[in-house]
């Protein structure tokens, strides 16, 4: 992961999701009343659980602004994949609301969510392993009208190596590798917002050190990323604004920096 990164990001040099976007991430043409007051996507205050079961979170907050990374930490069973799912609509919240650009999104299936520009990479089962590369990528296509080859082609700049293996089954594929071609899906998609579950889950080091480098690159373009992240203090390097979360409740809020130098925080998350 490169510090160079820390420093300009939000500089549009380069556009994954619209080709010469120039100065600034052009949203896609959606019906969301732009620049309504608050994050550009947030999950606020959500209570709930899965089904009739008990509620799993609590009063959780977690949000993203434009142009930003946001990352979620906490321990095993937090909640961290639930606050996701719910913000993805994938789980009924009894209270509390999702607003995107401003608009409330709450009611909305996942799939009109996708509509709308939402963009998940989920924790587990990302990828259709016995299909190429490249169908993947078509597959995150399939809501599209327009000409998907531009995007698919950017999406192969990000991460060359699928490029190579396009026409191998997905399955067979390093953990990494698959990691890539499931953030490549989403961004097929064009979202507006990207939010990723444990994109480094089971890669080495080094791998985690690239592909947290690509996502850099991807935020830079203009694209928010919420993130969750078991490598809690590389993600805080990297996080604009952070949440701890224990149990299903906000625990510790900040800039990753605030959060890096917080001694409860260091203490409890990062081994001291
Ligand atoms: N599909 C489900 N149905 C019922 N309970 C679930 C379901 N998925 C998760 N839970 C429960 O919700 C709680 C939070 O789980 P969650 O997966 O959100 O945690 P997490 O912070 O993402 O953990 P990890 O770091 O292991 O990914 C746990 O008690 C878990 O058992
Ligand atoms: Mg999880």
């Amino acid at each position: 992961m490169s510090d160079a990164y820390q420093d300009d990001r939000g500089n549009n040099d380069r556009s994954i999701t619209r080709p010469g976007a120039g100065a600034g991430y052009h949203p896609k043409g959606g019906d969301a009343k732009p620049g309504g007051p608050g994050p550009f996507l947030i999950g606020d205050a959500m209570t709930g659980g899965y089904g009739k079961g008990p509620d799993i979170l609590h009063e959780c907050t977690i949000a993203v602004e434009k142009g930003e990374i946001a990352v979620i930490v906490g321990p095993n069973g937090a909640g961290k994949s639930t606050a996701m799912k719910a913000v993805f609509g994938m789980l009924d919240v009894r209270s509390g609301a999702v607003r995107l650009d401003g608009e409330d999104i709450t009611a909305l299936s996942p799939q009109d969510r996708v509509a709308k520009g939402m963009g998940f990479v989920p924790q587990v089962a990302n990828i259709f392993t016995s299909m190429t590369v490249e169908e993947n990528l078509e597959m995150g296509a399939f809501l599209r009208r327009d000409d998907f080859r531009p995007t698919m082609e950017q999406v192969y700049d990000l991460f060359p190596i699928l490029r190579e293996k396009r026409r191998q089954a997905a399955g067979e594929l390093s953990g990494g590798q698959r990691q890539q071609v499931a953030v490549g899906r989403a961004l097929m998609t064009q979202p507006k917002v990207l939010m990723l579950d444990e994109p480094t889950a089971g890669v080495s080091p080094i791998v985690m050190d690239e592909l947290f480098d690509r996502i850099i690159e991807i935020a830079r373009t203009g694209l928010p990323v919420l993130m969750v992240e078991q490598n809690a203090r590389q993600a805080l390097e990297i996080a604009d604004k952070a949440y701890v979360l224990v149990q299903g409740r906000n625990a510790h809020t900040g800039t990753g920096k605030d959060l890096l130098a917080d001694p409860e925080v260091r203490r409890s998350f990062l081994g001291g």
